[in-house]
């Protein structure tokens, strides 16, 4: 089994002299003012909960983009950071953009084009020439970084997600004969199939962008398989379906699938903690729950991908076909505002608000109200309460590439009880067949499967959980990075 310790080593011996630099849009740790006061948060985001232990394993330097308040602050040599901030383990290089730049590249062409184009929750693309510009600008001063970084020596660069779909390609023009660079590219959300992503007015140019990668990862080998088909379609290239290999203009690159994961160890054991338990009996008194209460739990980024206003008509169902639950069953949501300067984000949490206030109002017992809707930046510790006291958690993604709350989920469930709803939407479902596995479009079929949950015998929930936890602890963040760093490799000897 892949630890921490043995992908440090696995790292070392295969990386060499190489340097290691990973590129994301989002940065691990964000600085803030409170008050006077300078403090940090970890962001709600799978991406950099996956890869902070990676690199907290590898060590390098982690490229993003500076996002906090306080971010300029801490920094030396004008942009370095060494984190985590409490026990430094590698450099954050922050990038500085200008808030033009952040609206055109993060909130319009990466999040109004190309995460609703991604993800089939019907929810239009909207492709803005303005935004287009400024994408590929940013997209520009992200590989001055790294070129900066890199400084002639041999280095991997380890790119991450779709904001930065022309970096490769940028990164390879600018660098001469390239024989000193070789880059990976992981997409951490879905690939379309050609059909839908063909509407893209600068498709050609991000398929180019992407195949000036070595290797390009998606989390299940469904979307590799949509990704070599959109090429076929739309460019002269070949595409190898059995070697999972594409050529274009001469270069290869190898298109593979890497399910992204959790430090599920780590997780188990801090579920463990006598403070967890501390801070469940607080958030207890917080909402006022009762011992005999049957607790859910849903923890989403508020984003109209992630089903939330679909598991609340699903809860509506449920209760109202077993109304023997009213009073005695509250559904915690909590998350943290995402995006909001985005209309459709406007759009989903007016709809998210309106379905609490009217359900609350439905099924109301006196003082008790059946869901608790938290909007606010709980902290680790929280969550993993959250996690803990509650018997079952609801993931319930219109679509999603992996969806690392179901795995967090079961990685906190130490003692094999509780029960998982999860989307056959999401990559997660292909690995955990064992979780209960609902399409979040059929309410009443949903609000079943909540009452299959609640009525779940122990050992039915020790066997599901059991197997849940063994493919999640075997198959872990660090498997994942050493694969990545596997295949890598291969690129350095032409294997
Ligand atoms: O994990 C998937 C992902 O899309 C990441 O790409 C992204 O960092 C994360 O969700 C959260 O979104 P954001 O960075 O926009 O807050």
């Amino acid at each position: 089994m892949w630890t921490s310790k043995s992908l440090s080593e696995h790292v070392s011996e295969k990386l060499r002299d190489y340097l290691f630099i990973v590129v994301s849009n989002r940065e691990p740790y964000i600085h803030t003012f409170k008050g006077n006061e300078i403090t940090y948060y970890v962001p709600p985001s799978g991406l950099t909960v996956a890869l902070d232990p990676v690199m907290r394993a590898c060590g390098g330097t982690w490229i993003a983009y500076g996002s906090g308040s306080a971010d300029r602050k801490v920094v030396y040599k004008g942009h370095n950071v060494a984190v985590p901030p409490d026990e430094p383990k590698y450099t954050l290089k922050r990038l500085w953009l200008t808030p033009e730049q952040e609206e055109g590249y993060y909130s319009g062409f990466s999040n109004e084009a190309l995460w609703p184009l991604c993800h089939i929750v019907y929810t239009r693309p909207m492709f803005d020439e303005s935004d287009w510009k400024i994408y590929k600008k940013v997209n520009t001063l992200f590989a001055q970084s790294v070129l900066e970084e890199v400084n002639n020596k041999k280095a991997f660069i380890f790119i991450q997600d779709y904001h930065l779909a022309l970096l490769p390609k940028i990164i390879k023009d600018q660098n001469g004969d390239n024989s000193n660079i070789i880059t990976a590219q992981f997409w951490h959300i879905p690939w379309p199939n050609p059909e839908v992503f063909r509407i893209c007015p600068w498709q050609l140019e991000i398929l180019e962008g992407l195949l000036a990668n070595d290797l390009l990862g998606f989390h299940i080998r469904y979307h590799c398989n949509n990704f070599m088909e959109t090429v076929a379609r739309n460019m002269e290239a070949r595409v190898d379906l059995e070697r999972h290999e594409i050529t274009y203009k001469g270069k290869k690159t190898a298109v593979q699938s890497f399910p992204i994961s959790v430090d599920f160890d780590e997780l188990s054991q801090k579920a463990q903690k006598s403070e967890v338990q501390d801070e469940i009996n607080n958030l207890k008194t917080r909402f006022g729950l009762h011992e005999e209460e049957i607790i859910g739990v849903g923890i989403d980024r508020y984003d109209y991908t992630k089903g939330i206003p679909d598991r609340l008509r699903a809860i509506d169902c449920f209760l109202k076909n077993n109304p023997q639950y009213i009073g005695k069953f509250v559904f915690i949501q909590a998350g943290v505002a995402s995006r909001e300067n985005i209309e459709a984000y406007k759009v989903i949490n007016r709809e998210i608000d309106k379905l609490v206030e009217d359900i609350n109002w439905k099924y109301a017992m006196g003082p008790h109200k059946p869901i608790i809707c938290l909007r606010e930046n709980l902290s680790q510790l929280s969550l993993m309460a959250l996690r803990r006291m509650a018997s079952f958690c609801i993931v319930s993604s219109l679509h999603d590439g992996m969806n690392l709350v179901a795995k967090e989920y079961v990685a906190s469930r130490f003692d094999n009880t509780g029960v998982l709803i999860l989307s056959r939407f999401t990559g997660a479902a292909r690995e955990l067949p064992d979780a209960l596995l609902i399409n979040p479009y059929a309410p009443d079929e949903f609000g079943e499967t909540i009452k299959r949950a609640i009525k779940m015998s122990p050992e039915e929930q020790q066997k599901r959980m059991k197997k849940m936890r063994e493919v999640v602890q075997e198959n872990n963040i660090f498997k994942w990075a050493a694969d990545v760093i596997t295949e890598l490799v291969k690129f350095e000897f032409g294997v």
